[in-house]
């Protein structure tokens, strides 16, 4: 079934219930301080808007963790803005907008207010050029000077080799008498054939057999947005940064500090090659050659201001950090780059870790308590932290309690949508303004113990998975034995007390 606002976009399958940490405004100042530029300030009471927000999910946590912003979003799909205000009503949400209009409209639209950030994850690559003018027209319209963008995109040249493989889907499903999620079955079956068939395709481009057998895993909802709109446009980053000067758009930094860290990221040779080049947008697109760069999350600003050193490292002296995950699971880090796998300097790491283990404290706190170490190095600790979900920019925890009564009620809706749905796999945090992961069970289990009067948690989740039929999944199988579904629910809950605990205490959550 076509429909015909949907602009050759797909409409008859809902989206996923995404949460992209990337957009949590306090990590969105970070990624800028982190480049060295100034950014709309999380603390103050921003405006804030998501263009094509699906479900609603980042929208509605990041405004129920950051009740001083207001927050807009979007999306052309009735569906997935019921969804979003549903949750926003059962999460008491009051500060959060969600408009059931097109990006043509939201351009035309003369009832909203002016924002400091804006941001599209998702969206860029997947429409018509027709929808990213009036993407550019709303930024130029609407965002403040001094605002940031951050948008995200499959890129060129990684995502080349993908196109044919995503033709090939599309032609394969041009039925359309038939259900979608039917098409979408018979033409990945399809394409399976054509490569166990030894077509050169597959053959001469081994990433794309690779992509195919992941696609085939990746949940239907998901795919049928990936790959089967009418449109699908990957982009160098440099064009992407011209066609965004029209809405005074300037290029700031990946949205992933790591990113910009070029000795983890390159070799030698690399760094000497990139050195050459002196107009940023171009060493930016020479990275994404040396990469292969396949997707991209950048941040963009209207009227950047580079921070002068001292402005910068006076920032970075006064942010704060908290530990998200247990100081005691962090033995010796290794982090995944372009280069491969690398070991971190213990002695850099783990005092950093065991300061950060006793509270929250800010770059310039660990400095004076770690005076062995260079400035430089305990912000570049800092970022791989972040990076690695070990650790996250916070506000003091006196502050948070104003915060508190709204993540409390946001996170009460989601764990009781937890006893019918997994959909969202996240709470949110006071102290650090997004999300915190946590699977459906955990979720089920942490409500049972926090709800006065269940003598035992784990008896009454299992009580709920049994009138469900609901059973665990290990290794790929279905757990058919009750004592294994008991066994598996109480490792659970054993987990969430002696692990999980500490850190949802230490970041508010409960
Ligand atoms: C791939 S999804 C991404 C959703 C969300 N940003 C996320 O990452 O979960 C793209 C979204 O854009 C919406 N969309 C596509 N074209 C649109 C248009 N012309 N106007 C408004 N929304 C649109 C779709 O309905 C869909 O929810």
């Amino acid at each position: 079934m076509l429909n015909a606002w949907a602009d050759g976009y797909v409409s008859e399958i809902a989206y996923t219930h995404g949460f992209y940490r990337e957009l949590a405004p306090t990590l969105l100042a970070f990624a800028a301080l982190a480049a060295n530029h100034s950014s709309p300030d999380p603390a103050r009471p921003l405006t804030y808007c998501e263009l094509g927000c699906g479900q609603g999910i980042t929208t509605n946590l990041l405004a129920a963790s950051n009740p001083h912003i207001q927050f807009y979003a979007n999306d052309f799909n009735p569906s997935h803005i019921a969804g979003a205000r549903a949750l926003a009503d059962e999460a008491g949400c009051g500060n959060v907008h969600f408009l059931d209009s097109s990006f043509a409209e939201m351009a035309d639209r003369t009832d909203l207010p002016e924002f400091d950030i804006i941001v599209l994850h998702g969206i860029y690559s997947w429409i018509s050029p027709e929808n990213r003018q009036a993407i550019v027209r709303f930024i130029a319209r609407r965002l403040k000077v001094g605002g940031l963008v951050y948008i995200s995109y499959n890129t060129l040249p990684g995502w080349a080799a993908f196109l044919p493989l995503r033709q090939l889907l599309v032609d394969n499903a041009v039925d359309t008498a038939m259900p979608l999620t039917t098409r979408i079955d018979q033409s990945l079956k399809a394409a399976e054939a054509l490569q166990q068939a030894n077509a050169r395709y597959f053959l001469l481009n081994p990433g794309a057999a690779d992509r195919l057998k992941t696609i085939v895993s990746q949940q239907r909802a998901y795919i049928a947005h990936e790959y089967f709109n009418r449109e699908s446009t990957p982009y160098y980053h440099t064009d992407l940064v011209d066609e965004l000067s029209a809405a005074k758009l300037t290029w700031i930094a990946p949205a992933r500090p790591l990113e910009a860290i070029d000795s983890l990221n390159f070799t030698e040779a690399q760094l000497a090659l990139l050195g050459g080049v002196q107009q940023r947008s171009r060493r930016e697109g020479l990275k994404d050659f040396i990469l292969n760069q396949q997707f991209r999350r950048d941040l963009f600003v209207k009227g950047p201001l580079p921070l002068h050193a001292p402005q910068g490292d006076a920032m970075w002296a006064q942010t704060l950090f908290i530990l998200t995950v247990p100081a005691t699971s962090l033995g010796e880090l290794k982090i995944i780059t372009p280069l491969g796998q690398l070991t971190l300097a213990t002695d850099v790491y783990r005092p950093v870790i065991d300061r950060l283990a006793q509270g929250p404290l800010t770059a310039g706190d660990l400095h004076a308590a770690l005076p062995q170490l260079l400035f430089a190095q305990i912000c570049q600790a800092l970022i791989i932290l972040v990076a690695q979900g070990y650790a996250h920019p916070c506000i003091r925890p006196e502050q948070a309690a104003a915060i508190r009564p709204h993540t409390d009620r946001f996170n009460q809706a989601v764990m009781a949508r937890a006893r019918f749905s997994g959909d969202i796999g996240y709470l949110a945090s006071p102290l650090t303004g997004t999300g915190l992961a946590m699977d459906q069970m955990t979720q089920m289990l942490l409500s049972a113990h926090l709800a006065a009067g269940t003598a035992d948690p784990v008896a009454s989740v299992w009580m709920h998975m049994q009138s469900c039929k609901q059973r665990f999944v290990r290794d790929g199988q279905m757990l058919m034995d009750d004592q294994d579904n008991l066994t598996e629910l109480r490792h659970r809950y054993d987990a969430l007390l002696k692990d999980a605990w500490p850190v949802l205490k230490a970041l508010q959550i409960v």
